[in-house]
């Protein structure tokens, strides 16, 4: 492991601002954010597979009435956003060291206003389809935990993973309101940007990729 690394997995023992599974509130979390964490009534965001936290941390700065979790496996990504709210004094924001898959251990249903999902790993072999996060297993997750209004929002380069994404919420009856482009830049979709461009976007928007972008929300009669 690099001495960055090994630094920034120091650091965050000392972070109030990230939960890993040694602090004292990461098993007491689920229904409790609001209340524990920020101390507010403000509603939720949750970013998976948030990298570096871009899009977490871009947001609470625009969006001080509302409050954004980034969650992501990696802890030396995670440190990134971390020190970026740090600096700018932004007690909004928070980000969660864990698997996605087990997001139901840490939400309560309805706790959630809002996911966005930021180009997650496309997980192309068929043998990984349970993996990508706009799988239906994890559409499942996001559609418990979501409030009855709550909304989805997905980035991706990758057109396979969003070819197949549009595919999955078309087989659904639950899915309402979906709207997409296969090129955000150009589209009419442009002010949900938000000028945010997270680590990846950039990496493939500068290689020539268009952005595909959709969003919609989950009829709960359904
Ligand atoms: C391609 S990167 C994108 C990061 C960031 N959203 C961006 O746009 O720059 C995908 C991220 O998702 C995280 N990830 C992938 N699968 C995950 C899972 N099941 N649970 C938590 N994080 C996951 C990876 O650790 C990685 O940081």
């Amino acid at each position: 492991m690099s001495r960055q690394k090994l630094k920034r997995f120091v650091d965050l023992k000392d972070r109030s601002n990230v939960l890993e599974d040694d602090s004292s509130l990461y098993y007491k979390l689920k229904g409790n954010w609001k209340k524990d964490f920020f101390k507010n009534e403000q509603p939720i965001t949750v970013e998976v597979g948030c990298g570096r936290g871009e899009y977490s941390v871009g947001l609470a700065r625009i969006y001080p009435e509302r409050n954004f979790v980034g969650i992501d496996v990696k802890g030396d990504r995670l440190w990134v956003g971390s020190t970026e709210a740090i600096d700018e004094g932004l007690e909004n924001v928070g980000f969660l060291r864990a698997q996605v898959q087990n997001i139901e251990k840490f939400f309560a249903p309805g706790e959630v206003d809002t996911f966005w999902i930021t180009f997650p790993d496309p997980r192309p072999r068929d043998s990984d389809i349970k993996r990508r996060l706009t799988s239906p297993r994890f559409l499942e997750y996001y559609k418990s935990l979501l409030s009855n209004n709550g909304q989805v929002y997905f980035k991706t380069d990758n057109t396979f993973l969003f070819d197949y994404t549009l595919e999955v919420l078309n087989e659904r009856k639950d899915v309402i309101d979906l709207a997409f482009t296969h090129d955000l830049y150009h589209s009419q979709y442009m002010d949900d940007h938000y000028g945010i461009k997270t680590k990846f976007e950039k990496m493939f928007y500068d290689k020539g990729e268009t952005i595909k972008y959709l969003k919609f929300r989950f009829d709960h009669g359904k």
